[in-house]
């Protein structure tokens, strides 16, 4: 049997298994760490706005158009790409690989982060009062190279054992399991965080649209975050669309997933923001908003400890189910394209990756002083990645399925659910024209002027 065939031999086990698996994707760090601190430092609703916008058209379109790609080309990125479009674009397949790969080799060290909060949530408590105290702790682990190192490792081991295990067993129960209870200890620390002191101040800064702030930067960041919230341009969802059935529906399972990764990012942002406002921490302090306003608001929860502890083991296992899929990529890449067997590919993954992310751990202290275009390594493959690579990747994707592969578009648009021909040829525009030009003038205003 073929790899291709023997890919597509295991299947979701059904459609909700397909749509919380690739919201498992989708929902993660980026939701849960990333939106609150770029929201809170590109003055939130003119954030929101372009990021809302951006998901319903660009991203809606693009989540189609990858999942379609997946289950007609039958294969990792490169494969699937090549047999749709041929050579040129196999090589962009390839660039999609490269980018999940470069995106882990930050993502692991926030999710050693996670990793981190848990171990200290289970020993030594992680609730605290005072935000300075709590800067501190955060600043401790990330500014000391093998402490950060060693949580990178931990939580880099966890993504490649859950690889390792295969498909159904690791990705689909995890994700089943642990995703809605996140959810509801999420709406837990929201209703406990609206009722503190201040706490309106947090949502009126996050809600209200003041065009001032909208900025050239401003809306590529929320671009930049529409490809990285719903895990666009970077394979995931070709490759996860290759196990998914012919009789699901593409277009329903794509809004479905735009949807929920939209209510995550909301309500993380309404999880962090009020608390940042009521105990005075700065809503642009970076990459540890997240982990320095939640120990404050587990302090005014009772039994905020074993709060804590859920909590953190809830955040790990969504950061993993992103991590998974992007770990996932790259193995099936390694494994049709050069016929490394999963465990080798896995392995070799494993060991490049630590590399490269150890790179990224060392960025907040001993290699602060490096900088490629004015940013640490972390920053830096952050911004590469989210918005560049990503955005390139899904303009790779629209061209095929609308300039070189229409009828096999719509033919996996339609295998499910017949659609009329004015929503065929809506998609085929939003896809081929508006998402493009979108794409390209944010960017070219974002990066250039
Ligand atoms: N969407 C994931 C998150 O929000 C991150 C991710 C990006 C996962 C790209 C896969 C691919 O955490």
């Amino acid at each position: 049997m073929s790899t291709a065939n023997a890919a597509a031999s295991v299947q979701w086990s059904s459609r909700l298994g397909f749509i919380l698996a690739s919201a498992g994707s989708a929902i993660g760090l980026g939701a849960i760490w990333k939106f609150p601190f770029w929201a809170g430092a590109n003055g939130g609703g003119a954030f929101i706005l372009p990021y809302v916008v951006f998901t319903l058209t660009t991203g809606l379109v693009l989540l189609m158009a990858e999942i379609a790609i997946g289950r007609r080309g039958r294969g990792s990125a490169v494969s699937a790409m090549r047999r749709i479009g041929g050579r040129p674009f196999a090589f962009l397949g390839a660039f999609a690989v490269l980018t999940s790969f470069l995106i882990l080799a930050y993502y692991c060290v926030v999710g050693g982060w996670c990793v981190a909060y848990l171990a200290q949530s289970l020993t030594v408590g992680v609730v605290r009062e005072n935000a300075q105290t709590l800067r501190n702790d955060f600043r401790e682990i990330v500014s000391t190279g093998w402490i950060n190192i060693a949580w990178l490792f931990s939580f880099l081991s966890l993504t490649a054992l859950t690889v390792g295990c295969g498909i159904e067993k690791g990705i689909e129960r995890v994700s089943k399991l642990l995703m809605p209870m996140l959810f509801v200890m999420m709406l837990a620390v929201i209703i406990r965080g609206l009722t503190l002191d201040g706490a309106m101040e947090g949502v009126k800064y996050l809600l209200s649209f003041r065009p001032e702030d909208l900025s050239p930067g401003a809306i590529l960041s929320a671009m930049g975050y529409t490809f990285f919230s719903l895990s666009l341009g970077a394979g995931i969802l070709i490759t996860y669309g290759t196990y998914l059935p012919k009789r699901a529906d593409i277009p329903a399972a794509s809004l479905w997933v735009a949807l929920l990764s939209i209510q995550a990012s909301l309500l993380a942002g309404l999880m962090v923001m009020p608390a940042v406002f009521a105990f005075g921490v700065a809503p642009d302090a970076g990459p540890g908003l997240v982990f320095i306003t939640l120990p404050m608001i587990f302090a005014h929860i009772p039994g905020g400890s074993i709060f804590a502890a859920i909590f953190y083991v809830c955040l790990l296992v969504a950061a993993l189910t992103s991590s998974v899929s992007l770990l996932e990529v790259v193995v099936a890449f390694l494994h049709n394209e050069w016929r490394l067997s999963r465990s080798t590919a896995t392995i070799v993954s494993f060991v490049l990756l630590f590399f490269l992310g150890s790179l990224s751990a060392l960025s907040f202290g001993e290699l602060s002083e490096f900088t490629l275009l004015g940013r640490n390594f972390f920053d830096f493959f952050d911004f590469v990645c989210t918005n560049f690579m990503m955005p390139v990747g899904g303009l790779a994707v629209a061209a095929l399925m609308t300039w070189k592969a229409w009828p096999a578009m719509r033919e996996e648009l339609t295998s499910a659910k017949p659609l009329s021909s004015g929503m065929l040829s809506a998609i085929r525009v939003v896809l081929g024209v508006l998402a493009p030009i979108l794409v390209l003038t944010t960017m070219y205003q974002g990066l250039f002027l």
